[in-house]
């Protein structure tokens, strides 16, 4: 397969820019017609063609300032078309370029483009879909002002794009239309359409300088009930930027579409976003409390971009994380301000540390900007948005609250209406310090993660040496590393919980800088014992080894002042036991450990959210960064005995725990989700004491909320099969109709580590609702068992690698996007037992010789083979 590495490197500005664009879209399912305008301007002095890109699309008419030009002929010098560009030979430096082109939206299954989502034409144009609707300058740094006429019949009433409806009207032949006009210049990637029959929320939003915004929802129909959270949340996200940020809305209307077909999971275009319906749709009864808190922090996210994203844009796509680390750093803190620092701050290191960590041990390990690409979708990574938002925040925390402010103040004093580079914003940020930055932007090309080791060593007269030190691993993209610049958060803490200081001043409010291999302090122990609370509030995106006791352990939870230190404590606490059932698995746990556990739960019983986050295992992929060779079986075995001793040790403090909660009618407000949340993870570890079967059956029926709802049916997995499976029955029969939480029906079958598996998600693959071109379902059934049921896709018969790679075939032809996205659990074999990895590299060697596959999966298996 002959394919092209892009490299950040090779970035030469455009020979032409576009500066406007006048788009005449006429809808049809298999023939709608594209009829673009533009004006083109040459860009300095140069007599090279124009060359545009468009992904397979026809050239039906194309004039040159009104001029029609042919294609090439062996008599004349005319266009040159092929499948992905389109080459227009001119010597003027401005001119008028007019095209006539054709697309099948009903065809369109990779749902980049224009494409029908049920019964609605929608777009995604980000990264490079812009090309598959018509012929452009497809890259970020072209901004140009839009003029969007939709054109369409009676069936699709409601005709968007983006900006401001400047007319409308009745054509002749039935149909109808829209005119739009955007005043923001924008990337082509910004642009969206969408066309069909709605359910409308509407509400309006009056900026801090006094402007009305209309504000307006557009849900299927039925579902308008569904839609008045995210409305809300959308008031919160644009108050909210305006009171941190000093950012106001610059249009007067903002229109949020929510479809049920999409890759990911929502769009910032120019004041018309375009939603996965799983983050805008949200009641009691059909959403849990995390649903309500993606749905706040997505309609946030895609909101805040409108500064961060669309009034400063990318030059480049490997700028990506400039615009996504950014905007995810900004919808942690909305989010935080909104619920809760601490658990939020627990839910994002969950993620790097189950996700980001292990892409940074695969084969796909990249910096935070990349330097080289073969489909840039698939750099739309937990590396580029979650590990980026990490980088901010070390900004934040370098520079504190006003010293960061006062940098992106600067930043869109430099650069509004621009595409700029990372570079740009590291550069608003140092006009903001006195801080050197320059080492701290290696976190922009370093990839991996960093390990950061502490020791301690006894001095003569009561001294104790500390000694900090870091080292990051190489990874297959780069083998040499260099120290990082790194805030770490630091507590020193004596046996009684008194806090110690350091004799050199090296930790400053908390804080040490560690920016060479290694650095040590002393601290006068005068005979105490010291435990050194290392990387607090998870403070650097990087690993920690420090061997700590379990009393130390229990000392930091019992002590330390940062709550995120004391659940980590307790994280690590499991851990350690974990591995203790791996080395000797009749061990019995040591008693000690769990006096401890008994009374922290029985101190903390009234701090419901801390507990019910300490009561939490870690999951078996956090497990697996931890260690190397994994083998499931027994990972899996140690950690399951774990959670039945913990159950059996815990049993009366548990129950303490669970019936000092009061069940309350549903209200989605913190304390009440925190109640909800620990009642649901205790529920859970009693599930596996058959003497408890009853509370889940009880909490099934009595529940006024999907949260308890799926709280009773996660912990029925726990319980006798006839019990799991009977409320998955009545739970199916009652949400039979409603596929998004149907889903949540679908990835529970999915994870369910039974000998049958592949039955049953052959019968789910059956369900009338499910269908294999909505990415939503196939995430759910295919997606939740690669990636959360590792007993029986790791099972050492290769049945679950076979399995997920015979699907990936099917679902390639269909959409490449979301296939190599499923395909990443088989790509991180480099953390499992060599066993495990002869059959994952099977599959993965019958991928890469599948003939027509597509270049999204093509890139991540060639790479995980290489
Ligand atoms: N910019 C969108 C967001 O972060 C995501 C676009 C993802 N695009 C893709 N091709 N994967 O909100
Ligand atoms: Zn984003």
């Amino acid at each position: 397969m002959s394919v092209q590495i892009k490299r950040r490197a090779d970035y030469k500005p455009p020979a032409f820019l576009i500066t406007t664009v006048d788009l005449h879209v006429t809808l049809h399912p298999t023939d709608t017609r594209v009829i673009s305008t533009l004006k083109v301007t040459r860009q300095g002095s140069h007599n090279q063609p124009l060359v545009l890109d468009g992904d397979n699309l026809p050239v039906h008419k194309l004039l040159i300032d009104n001029a029609p030009l042919a294609a090439k002929s062996d008599d004349n010098d005319g266009y040159i078309l092929t499948d992905s560009s389109l080459s227009i030979p001119v010597d003027k430096n401005e001119f008028t370029l007019y095209i006539e082109t054709s697309i099948a939206p009903d065809n369109n299954k990779a749902l980049e483009g224009l494409y029908l989502s049920g019964g609605a034409y929608c777009t995604q144009c980000e990264a490079e879909g812009f090309r598959r609707i018509t012929f452009f300058l497809d890259r970020p740094d072209v901004l140009s002002v839009y003029t969007v006429t939709v054109v369409g019949d009676e069936k699709y009433p409601m005709l968007l794009s983006n900006g401001n409806p400047v007319d409308k009207g009745q054509l002749s032949d039935g149909k109808h239309f829209v005119k739009w006009h955007d005043p923001h210049p924008k990337p082509c990637y910004l642009f969206a359409l969408v066309a069909g029959d709605f359910d409308l929320l509407t509400d309006s939003y009056t900026t801090m300088s006094g402007k009305e915004v209309a504000l307006e929802l557009y849900v299927d129909k039925g579902k308008k009930h569904q839609g008045t959270f995210a409305l809300e949340s959308l008031k919160r996200a644009m108050k909210w930027d305006e009171d941190v940020f000093g950012l106001e809305y610059d249009l007067d209307i903002y229109m949020i579409v929510a479809v049920d077909f999409f890759n990911m999971g929502a769009m910032e275009n120019k004041g018309l976003n375009v939603f996965n319906s799983k983050f805008v749709l949200a009641d009691q009864d059909t959403a849990t409390d995390d649903d309500f808190f993606n749905v706040e922090a997505v309609i946030a996210h895609e909101y805040f971009h409108n500064w961060t994203g669309n009034r400063v844009t990318c030059r480049d796509w490997f700028q990506l994380s400039l615009k996504e680390g950014l905007t995810v750093f900004r919808d942690q803190q909305f989010s935080a301000d909104m619920t809760s620092e601490l658990s939020n701050r627990i839910k994002h290191v969950r993620v790097m540390r189950e996700h980001q960590f292990s892409e940074d041990a695969s084969a796909m390990s990249h910096p935070i900007r990349p330097d080289e690409v073969i489909e840039m979708n698939n750099f739309y990574t937990v590396t580029v948005y979650d590990k980026g938002a990490e980088v901010i925040r070390m900004f934040h925390t370098l520079l504190g609250v006003d010293g960061f402010r006062q940098g992106m103040d600067e930043y869109f004093r430099r650069h509004d209406g621009q595409a700029v580079t990372c570079d740009d914003f590291v550069s608003a940020m140092q006009s903001a310090t006195s801080l050197d930055l320059s080492q701290f932007s290696l976190w922009y090309s370093q990839s991996g993660t960093p390990v950061i080791s502490v020791e301690q060593q006894e001095l003569e007269n009561g001294k104790v040496q500390f000694t900090l030190s870091q080292r990051t691993p190489k990874t297959s993209d780069q083998h040499d590393k260099q120290p990082l610049y790194m805030p770490i958060n630091i507590e020193i803490i004596g046996q009684g919980g008194e806090l110690y200081s350091d004799n050199e001043g090296v930790i400053n409010d908390g804080m040490v800088i560690l920016d060479k291999e290694s650095m040590s302090f002393t601290v006068d122990a005068s005979g105490n014992v010291l435990t050194p609370a290392v990387l607090g509030n998870f403070s650097a995106p990087a690993k920690v080894d420090n061997p700590l006791s379990t009393e130390s352990l229990l000392t930091i939870f019992k002590h330390g002042k940062d709550a995120f230190n004391r659940w980590d404590a307790m994280q690590s606490i499991y851990d350690r036991c974990i591995r203790e059932l791996e080395q000797s698995p009749e061990a019995s746990i040591d008693e000690n450990i769990w006096v401890g556990i008994r009374s922290a739960i029985s101190r903390e019983i009234d701090n419901v959210e801390l507990l019910g986050e300490c009561l939490v295992i870690p999951s078996f992929e956090t497990l697996c960064q931890l260690r190397t060779s994994v083998d499931v079986a027994e990972l899996s075995k140690a950690r399951t005995e774990f959670c039945h001793q913990f159950a059996q040790q815990l049993e009366a403090a548990l129950l303490d725990v669970f019936n000092s909660i009061e069940s309350k009618p549903y209200s989605y407000e913190q304390s009440a989700v925190n109640q909800r949340r620990c009642k649901n993870v205790v529920l859970a570890h009693l599930a596996l004491l058959p003497q408890y079967e009853h509370l889940v059956t009880e909490q099934f029926e009595a529940s006024d909320n999907m949260t308890d709802t799926l709280g009773a049916l996660r912990s029925a997995q726990f319980c006798r099969k006839e019990v799991f499976d009977s409320l998955m029955a009545k739970f199916e029969q009652r949400y039979n109709k409603d596929p998004l939480v149907l889903d949540k029906w679908f990835a529970l079958h999915a994870t369910q580590p039974t000998k049958d598996i592949f039955a049953t998600i052959t019968m789910l693959c059956e369900h009338p609702q499910f269908t294999m071109s909505n990415p939503n379902r196939v995430r759910s059934v295919i997606g939740s068992f690669a990636f959360y049921n590792s007993e029986m896709f790791h099972a050492l018969d290769g049945s679950g690698y076979k399995f997920v790679a015979d699907y990936l075939l099917k679902l390639d032809k269909l959409n490449p996007q979301v296939a190599a996205r499923i395909v990443t659990p088989l790509t991180q074999w480099q953390g499992f037992a060599s066993q495990h990895q002869r059959l994952m590299k099977e599959q993965l060697g019958r991928l890469l010789n599948h003939k027509g596959l597509s270049k999204d999966v093509f890139e991540k298996v060639s790479k995980s083979l290489a």
